[in-house]
């Protein structure tokens, strides 16, 4: 019987291998861009509110498998949530991948509890994750990269 960590790597390589959610949200009233100058991935994630929900959330952009694998996953985790609970989703999957403290249920999310492991990963992992932050803080095109100007 495969052990969780397969199980895990399985989740990864399918999302990565088919995302959910790839597609440009025509009426999106939110969206930010994100980039990885390190390895040049790049990322638009678009929002769709709905009073204080997300009746949509999706992405494009070309990535590695780990980028592309959390953007998928994110949309999934975070569609039909409140902004709240969004944030809070956000803050507990940066510990997660981040090793910096605890985290709450995660569900599939918990797939990269491995990449704290690879510092080098982290930025792939949370590359979707600043970039909906930012979107979801502004009703305008906001611009994210992994690295400070
Ligand atoms: Fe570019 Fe992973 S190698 S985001």
């Amino acid at each position: 019987m495969a052990n969780l960590r397969d199980l895990y790597q399985e989740l990864i390589v399918d999302h990565s291998k088919q995302p959910r959610n790839f597609r440009v949200v025509t009426d999106a009233d939110r969206h930010a861009e994100g980039h990885n100058p390190l390895c040049g991935d790049r990322v638009t994630i678009y929002i769709k509110m709905e009073g204080e929900r997300i009746s949509d959330v999706a992405f494009r952009g070309s990535g590695c498998a780990i980028s592309t694998a959390s953007a998928s996953l994110l949309t999934e985790s975070l569609k039909g949530r409140t902004a709240t609970e969004a944030e809070n989703i956000f803050d507990n999957f940066h510990n997660l991948v981040t090793g910096a403290g605890e985290t709450g249920p995660l569900g599939k999310l918990a797939a990269f509890s491995g990449v704290c492991d690879y510092p080098t990963r982290v930025k792939c992992a949370t590359l979707a994750w600043h970039t909906f932050h930012a979107a979801l803080r502004g009703a305008q095109a906001d611009h994210v990269s992994t690295e400070k100007a």
